[in-house]
């Protein structure tokens, strides 16, 4: 458990982070792979982990995840593309990709049935596309249980403001939909939100119980989606996976008895096991003081990193003296980035109020490391003031691998087009 953080870092799992920095460039996504390895390890008394690789969804962590037994979730064709690009394989009970989702778009749509994917159902009308479809499947439905539980508001998966899954009071409905197609309801699923608690949790495999009792004994896989927490700052916690297991095994043994056959029971994190393995390596590029306050620019911004702006999220930080002074002392400085906009800072609470954070005094050269960056990091990049996206790297015990080139600016431009000019007209300019 990495409490209290240290403010200074010179190395990633052995691996000096000036060197990833000059051999790799800046700004930087690190994961350590043993750290990852080692979450996966503490998951197996689920029957089956399902990785949430909206996550962190590089071919290489996915790769890492089919070769420790872990399935995968997919929440778009293009996700389903990587799942099967990481060697991933369709077919099977249970089945290695689910397709989870609110909608189908048309790609989804196509992909599922190329494949023939198991489908999670979060709304109505995904059960008539695919039923018309791929009539005579297996589906799952995902539930909205009337309640939801989030790090913040805008992760907050359930209640009747969430638009994520089927209203529990249309579950009978749904399956007799189901029904009319030939689907058979043989999964429920619940992700409620990010971030779970036990008390949460209780009334969450309540629900699942009663929606599985509703459903009838041709459910045979729950699923308690995602959630579990890592603590990104002092006083945070993870849950005590004891007591979650033990929660959910007793509410799956309850309906096995019921049912007289096996239920399998699923977990389907993304962030537990990849937020803590990866770090934002950026480089300090300006120190600027105004009035009382000191800024730490870098060349990383919420372009690479968004959690902070849109959720005022807390990330640990250190500095990496270019110097190797590791006893440097401290000041309140406020840490931004490179982008146009004053949103662009690293340390602001929910609702944009920025605050300052007790770092090393540091110097253009230096290097920032924002940790616990490993989830939904780089996958919640873009490309705002055309800044390429920015290279991953993953830490095996047999040294770096680059895991995804940085993107040139060249391949930023790739699929623009500037029209010829209107031939019926003169042109507005010569
Ligand atoms: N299953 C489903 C259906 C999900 O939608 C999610 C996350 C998960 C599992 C995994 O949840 P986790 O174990 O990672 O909490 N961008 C936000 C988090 C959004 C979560 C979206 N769904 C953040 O940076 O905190």
């Amino acid at each position: 458990m990495p409490e209290p953080w240290a403010t200074t870092r010179t190395e990633i799992a052995g691996i000096a982070v000036a060197e990833l920095a000059r051999r790799f460039g800046t700004p930087l996504f690190v994961y350590d792979q043993a750290v990852v390895v080692e979450r996966i390890g503490s998951l197996a008394r689920f029957d089956h982990v399902r990785y949430a690789q909206k996550a962190c969804s590089n071919l290489a962590v996915l790769d890492l995840m089919r070769r420790h037994g872990v399935l995968v979730d997919a929440v778009s064709a293009g996700e389903i593309h990587r799942a099967t690009r990481a060697g991933y394989r369709p077919a099977g009970t249970p089945p290695a990709i689910v397709y989870t989702a609110d909608i189908f778009d048309a790609d989804a749509l196509d992909q599922c049935a190329r494949l023939d994917l198991h489908v999670n159902c979060g709304s109505p009308d995904m059960i008539d596309q695919w039923g018309r479809r791929s009539p005579g499947r297996e589906i799952t439905l995902r539930l909205n249980p009337g309640f939801g539980h989030g790090h913040s508001r805008k992760t907050n998966t359930g209640g009747k403001q969430s638009k994520h899954g089927i209203w529990h009071e249309q579950l009978a409905e749904c399956v007799a939909r189901a029904q009319q197609y030939g689907l058979t309801v043989a999964g429920l699923h619940m992700h409620i939100g990010s971030g779970t608690d036990l008390e949460h949790l209780s009334r969450v495999c309540q629900a699942m119980e009663t929606a599985a009792v509703e459903a009838g004994p041709q459910v045979t896989s729950i699923s308690a989606g995602g959630g579990l927490p890592v603590p990104y700052q002092a006083g945070e916690r993870y849950v005590d996976l004891d007591a979650y297991y033990e929660r959910w095994n007793a509410t799956r043994l309850r309906l096995e008895d019921r049912f007289r056959h096996p239920v399998r029971l699923e977990i389907e994190p993304g962030r537990y096991l990849t937020a803590e393995a990866g770090y934002l390596v950026a480089e300090i590029r300006a120190v600027k003081r105004q009035a009382d306050n000191t800024f730490y620019l870098v060349d990383a911004g919420f372009n690479n990193l968004a959690r902070p702006i849109l959720y005022g999220a807390y990330h640990p930080m250190a500095i990496t003296p270019a110097d190797g002074d590791t006893a440097r002392s401290h000041r309140d400085v406020i840490v931004g980035g490179p982008l146009c906009e004053s949103g662009d800072i690293f340390t602001q609470e929910e609702g944009g109020f920025v605050v300052a954070r007790r770092l090393p005094e540091a110097r253009v050269g230096d290097l920032l490391v924002i940790e616990n960056a490993g989830a939904y990091g780089f996958v919640m990049g873009s490309n705002y003031n055309s800044k390429p996206l920015a290279a991953e790297v993953l830490l095996r015990s047999d040294g770096p691998h680059l895991i995804r080139r940085r993107q040139s600016v060249e391949e930023l431009l790739q699929g623009e087009s500037i029209p010829a000019p209107p031939t019926d007209h003169a042109a507005p300019h010569s």
